[in-house]
């Protein structure tokens, strides 16, 4: 039941419709609004390696961590079939160590709200820091409370022609701001679950932290916008750069 476990091979055709290129476009524009030109990226918390691949087919310099084995087996399995040298290793982003430092790390698609301990990434910030040249680029996004409330993950796809049929029903405490996905999927005649657990950290929170892991000129966006955050914002983006 745990997450990213059993869907990892069928990440990618579960996030076909996912808006990838307009997203490296969009993290694009916040580097350059940070003023960087940035060649070596950290991807933390990389998935399937969707956006890595993406950013070193521009040329850039990519490595990926992710806590789960399976997707970073799926990572691997791609890169090398697309002659891609993308360095991919398992690990979690609140203890990670890979050795080298970048001008860049992101994480996108909500993963840093999947580290629910607010403790844990704070720790997360920190390792980031640590893998960051001075005067690097940290930008990630996060869903807020205001999307978990609005029934963001109660979705479905149960369509025929559907190669990955899907069930999901959040259950959010607005007391804790976390919330326990139920999701359910149909795939090649078999069927699994899987629990997701996701936490809204607040805006102060997350100020907090990055100031305290030695960020600055920190930024937060209503996704895909330059605008400040909005209310009704269902995603923010950050930005920041290492001191
Ligand atoms: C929604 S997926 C997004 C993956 C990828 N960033 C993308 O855009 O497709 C969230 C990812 O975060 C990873 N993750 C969750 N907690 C983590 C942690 N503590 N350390 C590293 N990765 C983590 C999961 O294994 C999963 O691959």
């Amino acid at each position: 039941m745990a997450s990213f476990g059993p869907i990892a091979p069928h990440y990618d055709s579960l996030m076909s419709l996912v808006p990838y290129k307009m997203w490296a476009s969009y993290y694009q524009l916040l580097l350059a609004h940070q003023d960087l030109r940035p060649r070596r990226l950290l991807d933390v918390c990389c998935g399937t390696g969707i956006l890595a691949e993406q950013f070193a087919r521009e040329g850039y310099t990519l490595a990926g961590i992710d806590l789960s084995a399976p997707m970073i087996e799926e990572a691997r399995r791609k890169a090398e079939r697309h002659h891609l040298a993308i360095r991919y290793e398992v690990a979690d982003a609140a203890t990670f160590d890979l050795g080298e430092r970048f001008d860049a790390a992101y994480s996108f698609f909500d993963s840093l709200n999947y580290i629910v301990d607010p403790t844990q990434l704070a720790e997360a910030m920190h390792r980031v820091a640590e893998h960051l040249t001075p005067g690097g680029s940290w930008i990630f996004d996060l869903n807020t409370a205001y999307a978990f409330e609005t029934k963001m993950f109660d979705q479905q796809d149960t369509r025929n022609k559907t190669a990955v049929k899907y069930n999901w029903v959040g259950d959010y405490n607005a007391e804790t701001r976390v919330i326990e996905v139920a999701m359910e999927f149909w795939v090649d005649g078999g069927h699994f679950r899987e629990i997701h657990v996701q936490r809204a950290h607040s805006h102060d929170e997350i100020v907090e932290m990055l100031e305290d892991a030695g960020f600055g000129a920190i930024r937060a966006y209503s996704s895909y916008t330059l605008d400040p955050p909005r209310k009704k914002a269902d995603r923010l983006h950050y930005t920041a750069i290492r001191i």
